[in-house]
């Protein structure tokens, strides 16, 4: 029996040839499968438009049919966001095609991308221009424009610039019926009320497609360095980090690593240690020099002020291009190497008031650990924005289906740990389909009322990637 999805895809095969549509089965399998191999689907087709016009053309189609559509940019979503239903009955629509970076004015700073364009590639085009686009994250290779911002990313270097919410200058989009929003205009002040763009930044594609985007780059600093520190603790970490920033704006990165992350991260990539000895908790420090004072000698004097105080144990400022890439490669690889190296584990992307991270680590350490015997809490990541990504690794308690029975009274016991410390359940990875119903049972009443209003309003016949984020 042909389905409605079916139909759908050989209607749009008609009208928009094959380079656009197929069912071929090789062609669709790499993109069923998120990119942790936690959920896999079903999709008709792979529908890959090489235009707005073609996405309007195709969404037009399924809203009409009442096909639902899966928007996926590089497929690297943490939280299954991009990953159609097991189900099936859904075509799956890849902007990946739509990679060309329109313009870049250097004067005006900003770059208009599709939303096919590779993170990468737009840092190596702001690069040959003499700026930079700052936001950036370990999958930055695969990551797309579309897909960061629709999933509002975040990375290691938000302490300055902000998320991707605070470096859209406007977009272009297809809404459900078809119709396209274009808001790439720049214009630096519009009060015609509610702000579509803002609105479609972090929607995970259930409101629309987002087309292209209007970027604001900045200049290159006159240089920048980076530092590895070796500490005690979380609240050290912070002691640091607010000491810091009390001196200098220059601070665009601050990432904690503890002992445990960074042991496995080394094996990982078969590196050496970077510091004599070991340390409770790491922090890698990402400075830029504003040309008053290079950037490695505000490190060195600062951390040796810190040194000195004893609020840090070691420090080592990287001497050389390479040795700070490759502190960065450590830190990127982590995600990848706590999976190697430990296995099984719930993963939270959790934020909370970045001064009580450290009350709340410890908490939820102590807690966690006491419930669950064997089980091994640690959290890593971007401690200068108050989100840690927070590892309950079920070492021996943990068997195939760990993570659907006990993972998920763990999930739930943390979350509920998050909401008393005043946090968010998720801090830059979205909500996709791994914490919709977590969202549903914590969500304040206003929030998910207005949440669903809107997905109604916007999306009456529910085909923009249905089952993710609006519980
Ligand atoms: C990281 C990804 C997992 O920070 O967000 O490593
Ligand atoms: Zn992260």
């Amino acid at each position: 029996m042909t389905s409605a999805a079916d139909r759908l895809a050989h209607e749009l095969l008609g009208r928009l040839g094959d380079k656009v549509v197929t069912s071929d089965r090789a062609a669709l399998a790499p993109w069923l499968t998120d990119w942790r191999g936690r959920w896999t689907g079903e999709a008709a087709a792979l529908v890959q438009p090489g235009s707005t016009e073609e996405v309007s053309t195709i969404v037009a189609a399924a809203n009409e049919a009442g096909v639902p559509l899966v928007p996926q940019g590089g497929n690297t979503s943490m939280v299954g966001g991009a990953t159609p239903p097991e189900e099936g009955g859904v075509l799956l629509l890849s902007l990946r095609r739509m990679n060309r970076i329109r313009s870049l004015d250097e004067h005006a700073r900003v770059a208009v991308c599709e939303s096919g364009v590779v993170l990468e590639t737009l840092h190596e085009a702001a690069t040959a221009r003499g700026l930079r686009f700052p936001l950036t994250l370990g999958s930055k290779g695969s990551a797309t424009i579309g897909g960061l911002v629709s999933t509002n990313a975040g990375g290691t270097q938000v302490l300055r610039f902000g998320t991707m919410r605070g470096l859209v200058a406007g977009l272009e989009a297809v809404l459900p019926d078809g119709s396209v929003h274009d808001g790439l205009s720049g214009l630096k002040k519009d009060n015609r009320g509610f702000s579509l763009d803002q609105l479609l930044i972090g929607a995970e594609g259930t409101l629309g497609v987002v087309t292209a985007a209007r970027l604001k780059l900045a200049v290159q600093p006159a240089d920048h360095a980076t530092a590895l520190c070796g500490l005690e603790d979380p609240a050290a970490a912070l002691a640091l980090l607010q000491r810091l920033e009390g001196e200098t704006d220059q601070v665009e990165g601050f990432e904690l690593i503890p002992h445990d992350s960074l042991e496995a991260g080394l094996r990982h990539l078969s590196m050496k240690a970077p510091l004599a000895r070991a340390h409770g908790h790491y922090v890698l420090i990402e400075a830029t020099g504003n040309g008053d004072e290079p950037s490695a000698t505000l490190l060195e004097r600062l951390l040796g002020e810190a040194l000195a105080d004893g609020l840090i144990a070691d420090a080592t400022v990287a001497a050389t291009e390479a040795k700070s890439a490759a502190l960065w490669r450590l830190r990127d690889g982590l995600s990848d190497a706590e999976k190697q190296v430990y296995g099984l584990a719930t993963q939270h992307d959790i934020s909370v008031p970045v001064e009580a991270m450290p009350a709340f680590l410890e908490e939820v350490e102590d807690k966690v650990e006491a419930r669950w015997p064997g089980v091994d809490v640690s959290g890593y990541g971007h401690l200068g924005d108050g989100n840690i990504h927070l590892h309950v690794r079920a070492m021996t308690r943990g068997s195939d289906d760990w993570r659907e029975g006990e993972g998920v009274e763990i999930e739930r016991f943390v979350h509920d740990l998050v909401v008393a410390h005043g946090g968010s359940i998720s801090a830059e990875h979205g909500i996709g389909q791994m914490k919709r119903d977590e969202l549903a049972r914590l969500g304040e009443p206003a929030r998910l009322h207005a949440m669903r209003a809107i997905k109604a309003a916007l999306d009456p016949n529910g085909i923009m990637n249905p089952g993710k984020l609006v519980p």
